[in-house]
């Protein structure tokens, strides 16, 4: 059945019958990771080119520009490159091959240390970003970037600009991928993402997962002890993020990938130092949206504002993410941004096994400022399957609550989770998850059908659809006139 042939729900239709399409044993549950040696993975230009190159919007007038310089280092002695010592320029304008303006901006390195036998320390290239402001909104741009001194810039690439916020335009689709990682599969999402010709990306946490490649063996295997059986912490291999970063490439070159951190970002090295890839490497507009902290951030794109929360950093009612929150909910002007969408990396609701009720904490810190301020929908990853709720609020259907819809099946080394909590023997005890960050807030539901139990012994009412199988979202807001 193609696309076209299906019906499609729109958010104006439900509440809808529950309904599961079964596991197609058919379809592999998983594949390998692509090896470094990967024609997508490898680095392809000569040293002190930019690679990597990504963009992320910051407004309908600017543009952020990254990428990547340099040769990263990976071994047990690595010495940190000066940032300063290659430029960070972006020549840009309205026609191929004519550029009018130059953007400038800064550059850092990071580092990623185990000083622990048998792990590797690794250093970063150069990483670039440059903002560029001024532009004019819903217009083409043609860019470069890289440092003209040295004769270093990037081959033309071109991006378009979002129409100024107002309940007329929208983005023609925007794709939505959770837990995509660097597998076979991850290459299959990709690609038909690519036939989709999205418009913007929203990377809903877990990117990469560098921090299973050397303890898998590459091969999804539980093997965390092969490889360094003594070290503390286990190691995460970053040049797989410089691979991920190629990978993406002839996508991010063109349209803006919005990220929002993942538990595969955490990432722990030595003195406790944690998110030094995510931080390090992407830029987001958190100062454009009054946000302190690049963890949590919000813009528009046309008539939708998107709120990015962070699941692995402080969500509770007295905490900076809260307050910001509100006074980003607050700003908001229905009449200007019709569309209300929110995305955070680990799902409130979710009827599969793994990761059951894991964020119930952040759901009860959170779920009714939401609520109050009617969010239309929200998109989670984190479960690696596809599960979309009918509108819910505090777990009872609710035609004012959003719908939250997970995509955490992008297809990483983990494989697809198939099990549901409300099959026989397959409810999880409550200790079987464990969020990697925040409290745990299990609990027996106390009102409804499931009063008294942990697990529903049917598909919840309150899930309208679920199916196990890798793939990614696509957003479409359609304007209907009356
Ligand atoms: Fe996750």
């Amino acid at each position: 059945m193609t696309v076209s042939e299906r019906h499609i729900p729109t958010t104006l239709d439900g509440p809808f019958e529950p309904a599961t399409r079964r596991f197609d044993s058919s379809l592999r549950r998983g594949s390998d990771d692509l090896p470094m040696t990967h024609p997508r993975l490898r680095m392809n230009v000569s040293l002190n080119f930019p690679e990597q190159i990504a963009l992320a919007v910051s407004s309908s007038t600017s543009m952020w520009i990254s990428w990547v310089t340099g040769n990263a280092q990976i071994g047990l002695n690595v010495t940190p490159l000066d940032p300063a010592s290659v430029r960070s320029e972006v020549w840009y304008g309205k026609k191929s091959g004519k550029y009018t303006s130059v953007g400038k901006g800064d550059s850092l390195v990071y580092s990623q240390l185990y000083p622990f036998e048998g792990l590797l320390n690794y250093t970063s290239g150069i990483i670039h970003h440059v903002k560029l402001e001024g532009l004019e909104p819903g217009t083409r741009y043609y860019y470069k970037c890289g440092d003209s001194s040295i004769q270093a810039m990037s081959q033309e690439s071109t991006f378009e600009t979002f129409q100024t916020p107002s309940p007329k335009n929208y983005p023609t689709r925007i794709a939505l991928i959770g837990d995509l990682g660097l597998t076979s599969n991850s290459t299959t999402t990709i690609d038909h993402l690519t036939n989709n010709d999205p418009s913007m990306i929203l990377m809903i946490g877990d990117l990469t997962y560098a921090n299973q490649y050397r303890t898998t063996g590459g091969k999804g295997a539980s093997c965390f002890s092969c490889a360094f059986p003594d070290a503390p912490i286990r190691e995460s291999y970053q040049p797989r993020w410089d691979g991920w970063g190629r990978f993406m490439e002839p996508l991010t070159s063109k349209i803006p990938m919005m990220v929002i951190e993942g538990n595969h970002e955490i990432e722990p090295q030595a003195d406790g130092i944690t998110f030094k890839s995510y931080l390090s490497r992407f830029a987001v507009p958190a100062k454009e949206s009054g946000s302190k902290s690049n963890f949590y951030y919000s813009f528009d794109a046309e008539g939708i504002h998107f709120i990015m929360l962070g699941s692995y950093v402080d969500y509770n009612s007295t905490g900076a993410q809260f307050s910001w929150l509100k006074q980003d909910l607050q700003s908001v002007n229905r009449s200007v941004t019709p569309w209300l969408v929110a995305t955070m990396h680990a799902p409130w609701y979710n009827s599969y096994a793994s990761h059951y009720q894991e964020f119930e904490c952040m759901r009860s810190e959170m779920e009714a400022l939401l609520y109050q301020y009617k969010v239309d929908i929200v998109f989670n990853g984190h479960v690696h399957a596809y599960e979309r709720m009918n509108r819910v609020y505090n777990y009872t259907l609710d035609r004012c609550g959003p719908i939250y819809i997970t995509v955490g099946d992008g297809g990483n080394i983990e494989k697809v989770d198939v099990d549901h909590a409300d099959e026989p023997g397959k409810c999880p005890l409550a200790g079987d998850n464990t969020p990697e960050f925040g409290g745990v807030c299990h609990s027996n539901f106390s009102s409804g059908p499931a009063k008294g139990n942990f697990c529903w012994n049917k598909q919840p009412e309150w899930s309208a659809f679920r199916e196990s199988s890798f793939g990614h979202g696509i957003l479409e807001v359609q304007v209907i006139k009356f």
